[in-house]
């Protein structure tokens, strides 16, 4: 517990040290597409993974391994650029250790994107979705073992992880901004494999309407550290068994390209308009 605790003291003291004391506003973690956003932070600082003390590295391709320190929308934001997935082999504590980092850093704010699969056949690939509540089936969570008293209570509250006030600010500057914005929830699949089709059948009649292999870890440690929590998927796909087509990553990456700068114009709004 104690080593915990020390490692992230460790890693935030020398991130602390690259990017200056000032507490960023909003901790961002940016999902497969929305990476390049990170490039439009001004005063921008980087600091690359590997060189942050006991941080781990990114394996998958196209996910650069950088924080970013900057300014955007006119707050000051720390983006991670690329995550880790539980299926890259990480464990959970891994893959939620920068959140807790930045928790320690005492940032108290986080916004998270990612790339899902649509459940919801309402929905299309394309659309946007905010992430009222979320799904884990699978056993492992990121917070088993023993607590860390520093952070936050051995059992706490999951009903309002994504709270109704912050959402409906995001909401807001949607219609502002003239865009749909779905709202739905997401079921964790660890990946790398997408669902079968029976899967998805079953994430649906869970109440699912988005799947995805990414987020649930990172917003259990923030929740676990009180932190607010903002989440978007971008639907990059019909989930698997909806459509007569197989799923590809290749699919993933095209619909996140996509939708990038309207992505981005929200996420931009989302930032300004974050209640201090
Ligand atoms: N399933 C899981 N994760 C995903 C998908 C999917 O269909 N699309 C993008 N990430």
């Amino acid at each position: 517990m104690d080593g915990v605790m020390a490692r992230l003291r460790e890693a935030a003291s020398y991130v602390e040290s690259k990017i200056g004391k000032e507490v960023p506003a909003i901790g961002m973690i940016l999902g497969s597409g929305l990476g390049d956003l990170a490039n439009e932070l001004t005063d921008a600082i980087a600091v690359p993974y590997r060189q942050i003390p006991h941080f781990p590295v990114s394996t998958v391709p196209g996910h650069a391994g950088r924080l970013v320190a900057g300014t955007l929308a006119g707050k000051r934001v720390l983006v991670m650029q690329g995550r880790f997935h539980y299926y890259e082999g990480y464990s959970m504590d891994t893959v939620v250790f920068p959140v807790q980092m930045m928790r320690v850093m005492g940032i108290t704010n986080l916004l998270v994107t990612n790339a899902a699969g649509c459940v919801n056949t309402a929905w299309q690939p394309g659309d946007l979705m905010l992430i009222c509540d979320h799904i884990k089936l699978i056993a492992d969570n990121p917070m088993r073992g023993a607590n860390i008293e520093e952070l936050g209570e051995r059992f706490f509250d999951m009903s309002t992880a994504y709270p109704e006030r912050l959402r409906a600010m995001a909401r807001k500057e949607a219609s502002r901004l003239g865009m749909t914005l779905r709202e739905g929830v997401y079921q964790l699949f660890t990946g790398p494999s997408f669902e079968t089709p029976a899967e998805v059948r079953f994430a649906r009649a869970c109440g699912a309407d988005a799947v995805g292999m990414s987020t649930v870890p990172e917003v259990i440690a923030a929740r676990h550290a009180g932190m607010e929590v903002l989440g978007i998927s971008c639907l990059t796909n019909m989930a698997a068994g909806i459509l007569d087509q197989p799923l590809n990553h290749h699919e993933v990456l095209e619909t996140g390209e996509r939708v990038k700068s309207s992505f981005s114009a929200l996420v931009k709004a989302i930032t300004a308009a974050w209640p201090a």
